[in-house]
């Protein structure tokens, strides 16, 4: 193993040794994780000024029995197990991403799409949506910022069916709008690289971007083996509840619902690409703001209830080094959450000096 500086730090690299918090009383990553960019991004957050890694990245270090079950034993390593638990998910994730990325390159080539491959991509990610809370955490906050069309798509697809899934929908169902989720932008394969990776101005919905539309219809008319729900998924998606969507303007109950689901996804996806230091909470707080104008207020109310359960017992990082437990998020404004520390209680709101910096759990 190697002793690396932060600044040095490159994707790719695996932890030879737990990194601890500044403290000691936390291990913020467990040996034999693959760091990538947003990792970086923690360490760098955390102060931490170097990293044990292993010399030969080509071969991940296990973990002995033993050490195993130590982690599975310390209540205080909770968090590390959580990380351990989601990090199969997480590799699920970036192997998707890849497969996705040479479905586009293909599409883009042959102007037709491989619904079969698609599918199997929709189900590897379907059978690894069962853990709902750790996988928040990694499609939300711990993966690499990344403006490629398969990443979004891909983050698109898993948080759509993970909405399903706390919804209660059937597994056909899910499985369904996984497949629309990867499938919603496939219309940009068509237009130039530099628009699609252009995430301001997809925010911005320019004319060039609105095109996608039409050209996804085009790409699947013929496709015998889309699901009707698949399909107004994808034409659908940029339709909103008040009717300032595109193409075709329809309001409220009028969108499909897939579509809706895929919408509220889209938005949180778009919102996090565009602003890279966002956090948990102001993402809360801005679905809050939505989900009575463009967004569907039920789907909203879902994915909010559930996220504000996950974050009420997450672990923080304040700007000053301390770690704070949430203990509570206000309704109307979870940007100001009530954090404890050891026997402290702060208040975000007579506090100003307190500053989330990052989540840890
Ligand atoms: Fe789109």
């Amino acid at each position: 193993m190697k002793k690396v500086a932060y600044a040095d730090l490159q994707p790719g690299m695996i932890i030879a040794e737990a990194i601890n918090s500044l403290n000691g009383k936390q291990i913020l990553f467990p040996k034999g994780i693959t760091l990538t960019n947003k990792a970086i991004h923690n360490i760098k957050n955390w102060d931490i000024p170097y990293v044990m890694v292993m010399e030969d990245a080509s071969s991940p270090m296990e973990m002995s029995k033993e050490e195993s079950e130590d982690l599975s034993l310390s209540p205080a390593l909770l968090p590390t197990m959580l990380l351990e638990k989601s990090l199969n998910f997480s590799n699920t994730l970036q192997d998707s991403i890849g497969k996705v990325n040479d479905l586009f390159d293909n599409t883009r080539r042959s102007k037709s799409v491989d619904i079969r491959e698609f599918n199997k991509v929709a189900l590897q990610i379907f059978e690894h949506s069962i853990y709902p809370s750790e996988a928040v955490h990694r499609l939300l906050f711990s993966l690499p910022n990344d403006n490629s069309l398969a990443y979004h798509s891909v983050m698109v697809a898993s948080l759509s069916g993970m909405l399903a899934q706390w919804m209660n929908w059937s597994a056909k169902d899910i499985k369904e709008i996984i497949l629309a989720g990867l499938l919603h932008d496939v219309g940009k394969t068509q237009l130039p690289i530099e628009v699609i990776e252009d995430t301001d101005s997809a925010f911005m919905n320019p004319e060039s971007i609105k095109t996608h539309i039409l050209l996804a219809f085009k790409l699947l008319k013929g496709t015998k083996a889309l699901s009707p729900n698949v399909l107004a998924a994808i034409v659908q998606h940029h339709e909103y509840m008040d009717g300032s969507g595109y193409p075709q303007q329809l309001s409220g109950d009028r969108i499909h619902i897939f579509a809706r689901v895929v919408s509220v996804v889209n938005y949180l996806s778009t919102m996090i690409a565009a602003s890279k230091n966002i956090n948990p909470f102001m993402l809360l707080q801005s679905i809050k703001t939505e989900m009575f104008i463009k967004l569907d207020p039920e789907v909203c109310d879902v994915f909010t209830r559930r996220i504000t359960d996950y974050l009420c017992s997450s672990i923080v990082n304040l700007k000053d080094g301390r770690q704070a437990k949430v203990v509570f998020l206000p309704n109307v404004n979870p940007i100001f959450p009530v954090l404890q520390v050891d026997d402290e209680f702060i208040d975000i709101t007579r506090n100003k000096e307190v500053k989330i910096v990052g989540l840890l759990m």
